[in-house]
């Protein structure tokens, strides 16, 4: 005879292991379905002899009210269990980093919008130019003493017999002529803004850097407009208030040549030379960088009659207008790759 004890054992066994209602609902319908085990045993009640029926039913039914209950037992855990990991939909969901733009085209964005209002075209002319470009087409020929200024890098690359050797610009100057020869005839209103290279690394210098250089090719073109210039974009830039002076200087590619300053964004051109009240200007300014009135050759070999047009033109970097905005003291971090620095922006 089939053994009540052993199912009652191994009903105990399988109950142990159960994990989910599926399973439950399986090991319900093994023992208790109309074909389970618990109906077989009563099937097999005509097999008993007639004076043991009588205690066979009453076990037959104990072990069968004693799987239901412990299967509703079962039921009443597992739906418990599920409720330790309820799901509060109202929770916040689970945030990932977001990225920003990096501080450098962050101002390229910027710079470019400002220029743009007043109908200047951005470009970008390469990093990697023929001297030409970067120097004869500038009013320095070969074994100029300034080019030394710069302590180009050389690509090694056959040299082009007008354009000479490859370099890595050292500045967007480089754009000027591409952009005479460009547009063809004037007006030209460019902004270049482009990688350049110079082999400096200190705090205020990394070997590559950018520039936004602006260009201004039309009739009667005189340094009333560039200081108009240089003006609005001190004020966008800056902020309003912000003033632009020009200092006498050199350069090879414009005549007269000058540096720009504009009023130190802490002090706002309040500190004065010697009364040392301000730690970063020391002045009441800061050097911006350098432009000047467009050289009649460089207009020449530009395709541009300098007797008929005339030009303005600056040079600026990028990243010391970052470092004059937000008051930086060190270049260096802009490139560290240190997301605790750049997300500061
Ligand atoms: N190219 C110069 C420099 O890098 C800046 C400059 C540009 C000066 C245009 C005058 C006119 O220092």
């Amino acid at each position: 005879m089939v053994n009540l004890d052993d199912t009652n054992k191994e009903f105990h066994n399988e109950l142990k292991n159960i994990s989910n209602n599926d399973e439950l609902t399986n090991l319900q319908i093994k023992y208790l379905g109309r074909n389970g085990i618990i109906n077989d045993f009563l099937k097999k009640i005509n097999d008993i002899p007639t004076e043991e029926k009588k205690e066979y039913g009453k076990k037959v039914n104990e072990l069968k009210n004693s799987f239901l209950r412990l299967i509703e037992v079962k039921r009443k855990e597992l739906s418990e269990k599920k409720s330790d990991k309820f799901f509060d939909s109202t929770l916040p969901g689970k945030t990932f980093p977001i990225g920003s733009l990096h501080i450098v085209s962050f101002a390229i964005e910027e710079i470019t919008k400002i220029f743009e209002k007043i109908g200047f075209i951005r470009v970008s002319y390469p990093e990697v130019d023929w001297e030409y470009s970067a120097f004869e087409a500038l009013n320095m020929p070969k074994g100029h003493p300034a080019r030394d200024d710069f302590e180009t890098s050389y690509i090694d690359f056959p040299e082009n017999l007008k354009f000479g050797k490859m370099v890595l610009t050292p500045h967007t100057s480089n754009g000027q002529n591409r952009e005479m020869k460009r547009v063809g005839k004037p007006p030209i209103r460019m902004i270049n803004i482009s990688k350049c290279y110079r082999p400096n690394w200190d705090a205020t210098h990394t070997p590559m850097f950018f520039q936004f250089e602006g260009l201004c090719v039309d009739l009667d073109i005189n340094i009333t407009n560039l200081k108009g210039t240089l003006d609005y974009f001190a004020e966008k830039y800056f902020g309003k208030g912000t003033k632009t002076r020009l200092r006498p200087h050199h350069f090879q590619f414009t005549e007269p040549s000058f540096e720009v300053d504009v009023t130190c964004t802490v002090c706002k051109g309040t500190s004065k030379v010697n009364e040392n009240k301000c730690k970063v200007c020391k002045s009441g300014w800061l050097e911006l960088g350098g432009t000047g009135m467009v050289h009649p050759n460089v207009l020449t070999e530009g395709g541009i009659d300098p007797k008929k047009f005339s030009g303005w033109a600056f040079g600026f970097g990028i990243e010391r207008v970052i470092m004059m905005k937000y008051g930086l003291d060190d270049i260096r971090n802009y490139y560290s790759g240190d997301i605790r620095f750049l997300e500061q922006f």
